[in-house]
């Protein structure tokens, strides 16, 4: 007959030396499992099918009718020690378990966030909704025009003639097919049309939004920048009204000193027109006149184009450059860091502009 190393480690059911080293050997490895992983292998060894003991146990069956109930004591005893030892074990490794699960999963409520980076507003976006939030905060409407715009709105209800330079294939992005008469509209000044046709008057209006000429891409030039328009139409406004709104507003963008003056200027679409420059008192290059916008009284005949009875009704308009304004106001001296989409150049501004 074979037998092989795991028949010899079984002991015979009446061999109390050898159960009881059977039992040390198992006690030994239940001490030795320093976690659950480790006992749960420790107890299939000792207590499952092919564990000394139990074989030892299913033996008796064989032994002479005379040996049995010692053989079943001996075993019973036997077995009983393991059980024992096995849960006295678990049950301390249990409770390191727990008590590690309540370290390693303790929530520090002090502990400072881990921040996922997500990115920065663009400057442009948040420096429009700064000039938007001043107009509204007077009770003014935001406005919005098409980007792609019909050549009537953009140019002849503006009372811009056919013969006008900017009309002239060098400086606008016109659509094909060329009957359909669109462009990518030159400036928001079509917005003050839209804006008219659509309200009831008065109106009072602010439209940012993005426009097209065909410059090339420089320090101070992109063929894709924004503006800001500013109407308001109502009976009996005069210069005076648009000078103290554009006051105002330059104050509520740089500060308490800041100061406007107005110099003459034409615009098809303003008589008259002026150019506003603003006292700047913490630019770049110490204090100093900028030139910001164009703007003036609505033109008669825009009114006009607009269903507005001009003997009424008067109005003001004025435009400006957003990119333009980000540069003077906070020191950007290249518009095409503005488009290249370079999250650091937003994050230096962080969330305020
Ligand atoms: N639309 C003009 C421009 O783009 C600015 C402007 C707006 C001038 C309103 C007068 C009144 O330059």
């Amino acid at each position: 007959m074979t037998t092989t190393a795991h028949d010899e480690a079984v002991p015979h059911p009446l061999d109390e030396e050898a159960v009881d080293a059977r039992v040390r050997d198992a006690l030994s490895s239940f001490d030795a499992a320093s976690d659950l992983d480790e006992l749960k292998a420790a107890r299939l060894a000792h207590t499952g099918d092919r564990a000394p003991i139990v074989l030892a146990n299913r033996r008796i069956g064989s032994l002479a009718k005379e040996d049995k109930a010692a053989a079943g004591k001996l075993l019973g005893r036997a077995r009983g020690q393991v059980q024992k030892a096995l849960a006295a074990r678990t049950e301390v490794l249990e409770a390191e378990h727990a008590e590690r699960l309540l370290v390693e999963e303790t929530v520090d409520v002090t502990a400072a966030p881990r921040r996922r980076r997500i990115g920065a507003r663009h400057p442009l976006s948040v420096l429009q909704e700064r000039v938007s939030d001043v107009f509204t905060a007077m009770g003014w409407e935001i406005a919005e025009g098409p980007e792609v715009e019909s050549e009537w709105f953009n140019f002849d209800a503006l009372n811009i003639a056919p013969d006008h330079p900017s009309r002239e294939m060098q400086d606008t992005f016109f659509v094909e097919p060329p009957d359909a008469h669109l462009v990518l509209r030159t400036h928001t000044s079509p917005v003050q049309v839209r804006s008219l046709l659509e309200r009831e008057l008065p109106v009072y209006v602010l439209c940012p939004g993005r426009t097209f000429r065909t410059d090339e891409l420089d320090a101070t030039h992109t063929p894709v920048f924004h503006q800001f328009e500013g109407l308001a139409v109502d009976e009996g406004l005069t210069m005076a009204d648009l000078k103290g709104t554009l006051e105002h507003f330059a104050r509520k963008m740089f500060g308490p000193e800041a100061a406007i003056r107005l110099r003459p200027a034409y615009f098809p679409f303003t008589e008259p027109s002026a150019e506003m420059d603003i006292w700047h008192p913490d630019a770049k290059g110490g204090p100093q006149w900028i030139e910001w916008g164009g703007c003036g009284m609505v033109h008669p005949n825009v009114l006009r184009a607009a269903g507005a009875d001009p003997d009424r009704y008067t109005g003001f308009a004025f435009g400006m450059g957003v990119e333009r304004t980000l540069m003077f106001r906070n020191g950007v001296p290249d518009m095409r860091d503005m488009i290249e989409g370079d999250v650091r150049f937003s994050q230096r501004f962080g969330m305020e502009v």
